[in-house]
């Protein structure tokens, strides 16, 4: 339907005279293609680990400045961005299980805020939500004992309404997690063999960032370039045969389908919410928007070869038929010999028949259950210490990306099938493929706060910002009943 109205409108403005754009978005149907096109002219910037200090009580503290600047981003030096402690994105913050952390969060923006830890298990209280705007000017703290294992988290802003712009705009950073269960062999020196991959669309406009719409988008912005870690055409130096890339989507729309340029293996081994219990060789790895996926690709002396990202199959409307250069790794002459283990984490199966609860979610147009976004209504009450079955379709021909605040979940089925072997470890993001549906099972551990709410929603954040959202609070015990305290 959608398609047909946009073909007459493309049509009308033919008709209209207004002639040459509309013929060519028509005739070539707007793909962006990049592959071979990217110079690969400049070193992947890597984020800067957040600097911290341990307090006497043993908490690891770090601050996050939200602040405007000026970035280089391949228009000139002038293109206004947004970053934490700096100018695009923020720091890598890094933690351990078992450690206390806290963030003192401080405004400089000209609007208000927040700080959502994605990915992570933590009191609603400090969950970052759009309940609590930090407002221009002031600062906040949030902390928490981290307590789970350990992965390749981020942070971005979450507030009413402003989360997709804020995010375009430069805001967001990785959190990762480490735990004493690391097997010996994995790639870990940060940076050099063990590398941050934050991939980001853009487009542009002269030399600032272009925040419309590509025509016919029912995604909100596209960008036809891309950015790693806010670097233009980067290249990696590689100095070892296996090299980790933390692989993030941080886009605000995009699904991305990485390969390697020449076919070879993409050795997937953590998503979102850790290590996968095996090493799993694939060719592609795809993530929609807030996905995170660790893989290890082998690298032989002296080669380069690209990370790219294919079509994927979705509608134009949606990006579906742009492929992308993405990063060239470049092996030096002389590399340093590795071996990946074989085992690699040990996942507890959560078992559905323990469930206390199902729910089903069906996410269509701009709703969930046929609601949109409402901060005093509650459409999930979750006892504390219980595991539930969230059964969650995506009822029509626009992809979402389904995220669960608090949790980190385990597919148990899609379309009723046995998930794949990408889908097989802890997730916090799922891609919810057109007319496709899932079953989930999560654990709600620990914190129950009848006075705030977690969301969950789907992360294309034109979406959420339009209120494709829901809440969920949990209490200590069944029948407590929620008591929204944010007003
Ligand atoms: Cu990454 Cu509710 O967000
Ligand atoms: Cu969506």
């Amino acid at each position: 339907m959608r398609k047909w109205l946009l073909g007459g409108l493309g049509l009308l403005l033919l008709l209209c005279g207004g002639g040459v754009a509309a013929v060519v978005w028509l005739v070539s149907g707007t793909a962006v293609d990049t592959v071979g096109k990217v110079a690969f002219d400049r070193p992947l910037k890597i984020p800067p680990l957040a600097p911290s200090t341990v307090g006497a009580d043993g908490t690891r503290v770090f601050d996050l400045t939200a602040q405007p600047g000026a970035s280089d981003l391949g228009h000139g030096a002038n293109t206004r961005t947004w970053g934490y402690n700096g100018s695009y994105l923020g720091p890598t913050l890094r933690a351990a299980r078992g450690e206390r952390v806290a963030v003192n969060v401080h405004n400089r923006l000209n609007e208000p805020t927040t700080v959502h830890w994605h990915g992570m298990h933590l009191p609603a209280k400090v969950d970052g939500g759009p309940h609590h705007p930090i407002p221009p000017g002031s600062d906040y703290q949030a902390a928490w004992t981290v307590d789970q294992p350990a992965a390749t988290l981020w942070y971005h802003p979450h507030p009413s309404d402003r989360t997709e712009r804020q995010v375009y705009r430069g805001l967001a950073g990785l959190f990762i997690l480490d735990d004493d269960q690391q097997p010996a062999g994995l790639p870990h020196e940060y940076g050099v063999d063990d590398v941050p991959v934050v991939v980001q669309d853009k487009g542009f406009d002269g030399d600032q960032l272009s925040m419309s719409d590509r025509f016919g988008s029912d995604v909100g912005i596209l960008g036809d370039e891309l950015l790693v870690n806010g670097t233009p055409g980067p290249f990696l130096d590689v100095r070892t045969t296996l090299v980790r890339l933390r692989l993030l989507n941080a886009s605000t729309a995009r699904v991305y389908d990485f390969t390697m340029s020449d076919g070879r293996p993409l050795t997937m081994i953590g998503t979102d919410g850790g290590l996968l219990a095996a090493p799993y060789s694939t060719d592609h790895v795809r993530l929609s928007v807030g996905e995170r996926a660790e893989v290890v690709v082998a690298m032989r002396p002296g080669e380069r070869v690209e990370l790219r990202s294919r079509a994927t199959g979705l509608g134009r409307f949606h990006g579906g038929r742009d492929s992308f250069d993405v990063l060239q790794l470049r092996a030096a002459g002389d590399l340093k010999a590795g071996t990946l283990p074989e085992k690699l984490a040990d996942i507890q199966r959560l078992d559905p028949k323990q469930a206390a609860q199902r729910r089903t979610f069906t996410f269509q147009g701009r709703d969930i259950n046929d609601d949109g976004m409402d901060m005093d209504r509650v459409d999930a009450v979750v006892v504390k210490d219980t595991t539930e079955v969230w059964n969650v379709a995506n009822g029509h021909g626009t992809p979402h990306s389904f995220h669960i605040h608090d949790v980190q979940f385990q597919v148990l089925s899609v379309d009723g099938a046995a998930p794949p072997p990408e889908l097989g470890g802890w997730k916090d993001t799922l891609f919810l493929e057109p007319g496709r549906r899932y079953s989930v099972i999560a654990a709600f551990a620990d914190y129950a706060d009848p006075t705030t709410a977690y969301m969950f929603h789907c992360h294309v954040l034109r979406h959420e910002d339009e209120g494709m959202m829901g809440q969920f609070v949990v209490v200590e015990r069944e029948g407590d009943k929620p008591r929204l305290g944010h007003n």
